[in-house]
């Protein structure tokens, strides 16, 4: 076995396929707090929380305590043969916290594709119908019906076609995806994104087709983008007139990333699916799909399960997460950085040595993101700037790295994201704000 950090990249590189990407070829040894550290010597800043899990930070004491303490009693339970404790320990935790009081059925698997595999079976079985609307940017996993209801990058199932049919998708109120420009009213986007909503409606999926419509309350994959309440209010309502099930996806928006537990929160709209996972046991394979018992108890017994569906192990870890979140006032945290982050984020771009590179700063809680411009958006796209370096984003995410930032890009726009964790300390959410301003001018100065 290789055993120098060069050997161990290289051996990583022969032997793991390579359909996965990497930011970089690089092994990961430990991950303390908001810190990660490598075999070559390198210790980061970490942004990224390994797109949105750590949420309490890497190996959180009463976190790991948990799984490890569970690791003794009973590690596999399969939810076929029995309950287990942490499992409905772990529904205990999560039924104060619901959105909405009628999501009270619940049902636990291992990843967030899962989930939303679980969530368009189900709502195929509640409704009797088939077709499913997704927006236009969503990202809901690889798996072959997460795959189909994903529109944020074609890389996701160029080549794996046909997918499962009977998928329509919308545009979400995102400038981008109508030609306009990031000053767009909230208003106008909103009416053009419901108004093609009821076209799709009228003219490709019938209602009486129509099994559910899904939607990220903040588009992550597809470029960190809130979703207007009013846009949220208004889908819920073209639902509620059509019996549609609304299925909200807070895989990477739930658990705290927005300041809420969950982002739906905010609107006051109530799923009648909803999905979690990434949080949800920080760093724990876990995913929930949650939805009302009258709805569920149309399933067949067997239709849902899975050998590690629900792991004990898993859900011990999440039990402590929900109690991490109370005792620690993680929530208060968000808000307070979050403040600090946007503020810091909106004085760089106003920063004369920045000029117009950035064109937008936006998000919710701590989950933000930073624009730049680029050269070669599509024809038509009011941002495109034939003039101005390309890849912005990701030489700027690059140079971070090199500065000891862990941090990521999104979506097919110039887009680096901000997904530091919950409990990050003042200091530390200053100190990546430091390196990312530096970056940002370092990069934009060589052109
Ligand atoms: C909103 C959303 N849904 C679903 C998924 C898929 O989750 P997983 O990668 O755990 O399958 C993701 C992953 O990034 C996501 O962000």
């Amino acid at each position: 076995m290789a055993t120098s950090a060069d050997n161990l990249v290289a051996f990583g590189q022969r032997h793991v396929t390579a359909g996965i990407s990497r930011l970089t070829e690089a092994v990961m040894t430990k991950g303390e707090g908001s810190h990660v550290s490598f075999e070559d010597g390198r210790r980061m800043l970490d942004f990224s929380c390994g797109i949105g899990v750590t949420n309490l930070g890497h190996c959180h004491p009463r976190v790991s305590r948990a799984a490890a303490d569970q690791c003794m009693d009973l590690v596999h339970a399969q939810c076929s043969i029995a309950f287990n404790l942490p499992y409905l320990r772990l529904i205990e935790k999560l039924l104060p916290i619901m959105p909405h009081p009628s999501l009270d059925s619940f049902y636990f698997w291992n990843s967030g594709s899962e989930a939303i595999e679980a969530a368009l079976k189900m709502a195929r079985v509640f409704t009797g119908r088939q077709n499913v609307i997704s927006m236009q940017g969503g990202y809901h996993g690889r798996t072959y019906g997460a795959m189909a209801v994903t529109k944020s990058k074609t890389v996701y199932s160029e080549g794996f076609f046909p997918l499962m049919p009977g998928v329509f998708s919308t545009p979400f109120p995102y400038w981008h995806q109508f030609g306009l420009l990031p000053d767009a009213s909230e208003e106008e986007l909103v009416r053009l994104s419901l108004y093609q909503l009821e076209l799709v409606l009228k003219q490709q999926s019938a209602p009486k087709d129509t099994a559910a419509i899904l939607i990220e309350p903040v588009l992550g994959e597809g470029g960190y983008v809130p979703a207007p309440l009013a846009f949220l209010q208004g889908v819920r309502k073209i639902c509620d007139q059509h019996d549609i099930l609304l299925i909200v996806d807070e895989v990477q928006t739930g658990f705290g990333r927005t300041g809420k537990y969950f982002n739906i929160e905010y609107s006051g709209v109530r799923p009648d699916i909803m999905t979690m996972a990434k949080g949800l046991a920080n760093g724990f394979p876990l995913s929930c799909i949650v939805s009302r018992k009258n709805l569920t108890d149309k399933l067949q017994p067997g239709s849902m399960g899975g050998t590690y569906a629900g792991n004990p192990v898993a859900c011990a870890a999440a039990v402590a997460v929900a109690d991490v979140f109370k005792e620690e006032k993680v929530l208060d945290n968000v808000s307070a950085r979050s403040h600090e982050l946007l503020a810091s984020l909106n004085s760089l771009r106003n920063d004369p040595e920045v000029g117009s590179a950035i064109v937008d700063v936006r998000g919710v809680g701590l989950m933000v993101a930073v624009e730049f411009v680029s050269p070669l958006y599509p024809s038509g796209d009011p941002a495109l700037n034939p003039s101005v370096s390309k890849a912005l984003a990701t030489r700027v995410a690059k140079r971070c790295m090199e500065k000891g930032l862990l941090i990521l890009t999104t979506s097919i726009y110039e887009v680096v994201r901000f997904i530091p964790p919950l409990n990050i300390s003042q200091a530390d959410l200053k100190k990546g704000c430091e390196i990312f301003a530096a970056s940002v001018k370092e990069v934009i100065r060589e052109g």
